[in-house]
C-alpha cells in the first residue's frame, strides 16, 4: 500500500515514521516533508506545497495513493479532502466546511453554543468600537482570539484593559477580520484527541503540550513547546464526561447538518480544579507535538485505522498503547516565536538516538545529510520511561547534544506530572 503525507513539521515526520511500521505499507512519500522525513528509510519526500491541490491530486492520481493522510490545518482550509474525494480517493481529514471547527473561532464558537457543548462565554465582534465597549463592561482578564487561523499566534489573554484594547486594534486591523471575546478560564489542560469515521469514535491516549515559551509556563505563547502522554489524572470518568458532552454532540450534529467528519479531532480541553470541564478550542488535525508524544506510545497499526476509518469502518476498533509514558521536547531555533534565525548546521543528529529516544525534525532541510534550520521549531526529542521523570531526563540528555547556535529549550516539561509523581 502506498501512503501519501501530507505536511512539513514534526507531526509529519512522526507520522510517516510510524505508517512505514505498517506491515501493509510499502511506500511513504510526504509533500514536501522535512530533513527527518529525507532521510527516514523507506519514505520519500516529494516537492509539492501542503496548499497546492492540483498538484498534490495529480501525484496521487499518478501513482494510485492508497491512503492519504493530512496533516496541517491550512491543508484541511484550502479543501484538500474535498478535491480528493471528489476523484475517489481514500483521504483521512475533514471535508473544507467541517474543518471550520478549526478554521473559523467564529463559527467553533457559535456552533458549541447552539449545541450546548460547554465553553466560556463569548461574544463575536468586526467592529472595533463595539468590541472594545464589550472589552470595557466586563471582568478581567479576557482573551482576545483572531477568527481565522493564525499559526497559534492569534490568542492574546488580556490582564489589563490596555492590553485589551491593543489586542483588539492589533486582530482587527485587517479588512474583513473578525475576532472573538471570551472569559478568561482557570484549570489545567488537556489535548484530548480522537480519530473518526463520522459516526464511530476511537479515543487516542490524552497528553498535554506546554503553550508558553519558557520554564514554569512563563513569555509568550508558542505552537507547543514539549508535550507528554498520558495525563495521569484524566481518569476513564472523566473521559466519558469528555466523549458524552463534547465529542459525541459535537459529531452528531455535523451528522445531522449534513457535514459528516471523518479524521483527527482534537479537542483542547480545561478542565477546573472541581473538575468542570470547557473547550478551548477544536483543531481539525493531530497537534504537535502532542503527535510526537503519542505515536511512539501507539502500538496498534495507523494504517490500518486510518484506513478503517475512510471506508466508514472503525466500529469496534480499539488501540493498543505501550504503558510508559513519552516526553516530547522541542528544540527551538533563537527568535522564536517571534522571526527565528535559520540556516545554522546542526551537530549530532541521529534519526535514532537508541530503542526509546527518536528525534523527529520540525524545521529543518537536509544539505548532503547535514541538517540545516528553516524554522523556529527544530527538533522534537521523544523519549519514552516507566515514569515522566525518567522519560525527561532521557530527552533532556539528547537534547543537550544536538546542537546549533542559539539553540533553546524548556527543561521542565511535564512538570505537574513530575510533581505528582
Ligand atoms: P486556543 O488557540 O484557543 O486553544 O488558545 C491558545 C491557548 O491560549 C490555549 O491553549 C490556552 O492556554 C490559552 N487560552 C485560550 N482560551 C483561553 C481561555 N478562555 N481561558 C484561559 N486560557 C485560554
Ligand atoms: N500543540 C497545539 C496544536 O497543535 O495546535
Amino acid at each position: 500500500m502506498k501512503v501519501l503525507i501530507i505536511g512539513q513539521g514534526g507531526r509529519e515526520h512522526a507520522l510517516a515514521w510510524k505508517f512505514k511500521q505498517s506491515p501493509e505499507v510499502t511506500q511513504v512519500f510526504v509533500a514536501p516533508g522535512n530533513a527527518g522525513t529525507a532521510l527516514e528509510p523507506g519514505v520519500e519526500n516529494m516537492a509539492i506545497a501542503a496548499t497546492d491541490n492540483e498538484h498534490l491530486l495529480q501525484f496521487a492520481l499518478a501513482q494510485k495513493i492508497d491512503l492519504t493522510v493530512v496533516g496541517p490545518e491550512a491543508a484541511l482550509a484550502a479543501g484538500i479532502v474535498d478535491v480528493f474525494q471528489a476523484h475517489g480517493l481514500a483521504i483521512f481529514g475533514p471535508t473544507q466546511k467541517a474543518a471550520q471547527l478549526e478554521t473559523s473561532k467564529v463559527f467553533s464558537k457559535t456552533f458549541m453554543a447552539e449545541q450546548g457543548i460547554p465553553t466560556a462565554t463569548f461574544e463575536s465582534f468586526n467592529d472595533k468600537n463595539k468590541a472594545k465597549i464589550y472589552a470595557r463592561t466586563h471582568p478581567l482578564p479576557l482573551v482576545v482570539k483572531a477568527s481565522g487561523l493564525m499559526a497559534g499566534k492569534g490568542v492574546v489573554i488580556c490582564e489589563t484593559l490596555t492590553e485589551a484594547i491593543d489586542a483588539i486594534n492589533t486582530l482587527l486591523e485587517c479588512k474583513d477580520s473578525e475576532i472573538v471575546i471570551e472569559t478568561f478560564l482557570q484549570g489545567e489542560e488537556v489535548s484530548f484527541i480522537v480519530m473518526t469515521d463520522g459516526q464511530h469514535i476511537v479515543p487516542l491516549a490524552t497528553s498535554q503540550d506546554h503553550k508558553r515559551r519558557d520554564e514554569g509556563d512563563l513569555g509568550p505563547n508558542t505552537g507547543g513547546m514539549g508535550a507528554y502522554s498520558p495525563v495521569p489524572w484524566v481518569t476513564p470518568e472523566l473521559e466519558e464526561k469528555i466523549l458524552s458532552s463534547v465529542i459525541r454532540p459535537t459529531l452528531a450534529a455535523l451528522q445531522k447538518e449534513n457535514t459528516p467528519y471523518c479524521g483527527f479531532l482534537y479537542a483542547g480541553l480545561m478542565i477546573s480544579p472541581n473538575g468542570e470541564l470547557n473547550v478551548l478550542e477544536f483543531n481539525c488535525r493531530l497537534g504537535d507535538p502532542e503527535t510526537q508524544a503519542l505515536l511512539p506510545r501507539l502500538k496498534s497499526d495507523l494504517f490500518a485505522l486510518c484506513s478503517a476509518a475512510t471506508h466508514s469502518q472503525l466500529q469496534n476498533k480499539s488501540v493498543e498503547w505501550d504503558q510508559r509514558v513519552a516526553v516530547s521536547i522541542m528544540l527551538c531555533a533563537e527568535g522564536y516565536p517571534g522571526p527565528a534565525k535559520t540556516g545554522d548546521s546542526v551537530n549530532n543528529y541521529a534519526p535514532y538516538c537508541g530503542e526509546d529516544v527518536k528525534l523527529f525534525v520540525s524545521g529543518a532541510i537536509a544539505l548532503e545529510e547535514q541538517l540545516i534550520t528553516s524554522g523556529g521549531r527544530v527538533l522534537c526529542v521523544s523519549a519514552l520511561g516507566q515514569t515522566v521523570h525518567e522519560a525527561q531526563i532521557k530527552a533532556l540528555c539528547w537534547a543537550e547534544q544536538v546542537d546549533w547556535p542559539g539553540k533553546f529549550y524548556r527543561k521542565d516539561i511535564g512538570w505537574r506530572a513530575v510533581a505528582r509523581e
